[in-house]
């Protein structure tokens, strides 16, 4: 297929597959989404909270972007030369849209409309590119999960064709892989457990797909739901939990011991695009078009708080490694930070216009302090990073 139309055919697949009717746009590349946003909602989304007196003040006022490095900082790219922000990686990432980025202890890997899976280097301040899988999805990839304990990392991507690959990081080789699973259209969503021995994928008829990584023949447990389309999908640090969110606005949560259904979750408007658990499992985020972000217990299944903020549908959320702050990516290229301590956004990061469809926070003491890395339309990765003292 000649590079154009198969670029085209992974966004119009990307936005429409879920259920095309049913979106209210149709083709998300011919959006101009800033001018839908009136200044108004501009002026919400820049607002910091109130100062307030406590532990965490300096390190909230760190986030809120005192101390997160200067946006407008350029340098130069030791790669290739060419004058770039400094915390971005001389651009592009990749040749089309960055759909999806995970990290191991080690490494981030990343996938997108192009054929390629990149994966970069943490520990080094720039972040060269340490390996490609050159043409390792043939009409590119739009899930990314990766192993987090520092033995064996095994990163899983799921491809527009319906393909899942699991790669052996540390050999930096496929290590196995599916082809289309499922009677409809393929998997979708991707969750690896931290220790990277199970896999489990959505299905756009509503299944949960588990599979141990050491054997992709054999399905290792199923889950059913009501049958709409399974839009992400993840994995408790303890493995013992799965949470999925779909089309409809279903959020279900699994209990791996009992191989039942824990909890059905009410709350938000259709559909949901992102679920993940805090680090200790406590609590679940749970985000899409509703502009909202819900934060569920997971033991009780209520819903414990909403997080508004974001005037455009939130594509992706992680959590920092202490569970203390969320961060969020949204359709309209604003990415926030949320404080779990307050329950409100702390920072926003609004300097790209193009959409951000994955965030991923950095593993803790990878070249300094905290840090997230957000990606999207704008094929770039952007590390922002807090830097020390104020
Ligand atoms: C998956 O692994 C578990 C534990 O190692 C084992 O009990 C189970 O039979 C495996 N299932 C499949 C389908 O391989
Ligand atoms: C889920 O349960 C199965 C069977 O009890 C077990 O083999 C597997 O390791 C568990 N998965 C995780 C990620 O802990
Ligand atoms: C999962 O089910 C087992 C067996 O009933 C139970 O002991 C465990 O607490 C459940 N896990 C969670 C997180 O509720
Ligand atoms: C969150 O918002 C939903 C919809 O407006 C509402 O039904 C729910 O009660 C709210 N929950 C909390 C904890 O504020
Ligand atoms: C994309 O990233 C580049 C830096 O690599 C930046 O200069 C540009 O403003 C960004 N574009 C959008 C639309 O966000």
């Amino acid at each position: 297929m000649p590079t154009a139309s198969r670029l085209l055919l992974s966004a119009r697949t990307f936005f429409t597959l879920p259920a095309p009717a049913a979106f209210a746009v149709p083709l998300g590349l011919s959006l101009n989404l800033p001018s839908l946003l009136p200044g108004i909602f501009e002026s919400i989304l820049r607002a910091v909270p109130k100062k307030k007196t406590s532990h965490s003040k300096k390190r909230m006022r760190q986030l809120a972007g005192k101390a997160l490095k200067d946006v407008t900082a350029l340098n130069r790219c030791s790669a290739c030369g060419k004058v770039k922000r400094s915390h971005m990686l001389c651009e592009h990432s990749h040749s089309f849209d960055i759909f999806g980025i995970a990290s191991t202890s080690s490494h981030i890997v990343s996938v997108a409309g192009d054929s390629n899976v990149k994966v970069w280097e943490l520990a080094t301040p720039k972040h060269p590119l340490a390996h490609v899988f050159n043409g390792a999805h043939r009409l590119g990839a739009h899930h990314v999960a990766a192993s987090t304990a520092v033995t064996e990392p095994l990163a899983a991507t799921a491809g527009f064709a319906g393909e899942i690959i699991i790669w052996d990081l540390e050999n930096m080789k496929e290590r196995s892989r599916i082809e289309v699973v499922s009677d409809c259209d393929g998997v979708w969503a991707i969750a690896i457990s931290p220790k990277g021995e199970q896999i489990a994928a959505t299905t756009c008829d509503g299944k949960i797909n588990v599979w141990n990584t050491s054997d992709m023949k054999n399905m290792a447990a199923q889950y059913t739901t009501k049958g709409s389309f399974g839009m992400c999908i993840d994995m408790s640090a303890d493995g013992n939990l799965i949470a999925s969110g779909h089309q409809n606005g279903g959020i279900y949560i699994f209990n791996n011991t009992t191989e039942r259904m824990h909890h059905s979750l009410q709350g938000l408007v259709k559909p949901i695009r992102c679920v993940k658990f805090s680090p200790a499992g406590k609590l679940l985020a749970a985000c899409g078009d509703s502009n909202v972000i819900g934060l569920f217990d997971v033991s009780s299944g209520e819903q414990v708080a909403n997080l508004s903020g974001h005037s455009s549908w939130i594509f992706s959320l992680a959590w920092s490694t202490t569970g203390e702050y969320l961060v969020s990516g949204s359709f309209d290229g604003k990415v926030k930070v949320w404080s779990m301590e307050t329950r409100s956004c702390v920072a926003t990061q609004s300097e790209a216009t193009a959409s951000v469809y994955a965030v991923q926070w950095l593993p803790k003491g990878v070249s300094g302090g905290e840090g997230f890395v957000s990606a999207g339309a704008n094929r770039t990765l952007a590390f922002y990073r807090e830097t020390s003292g104020e």
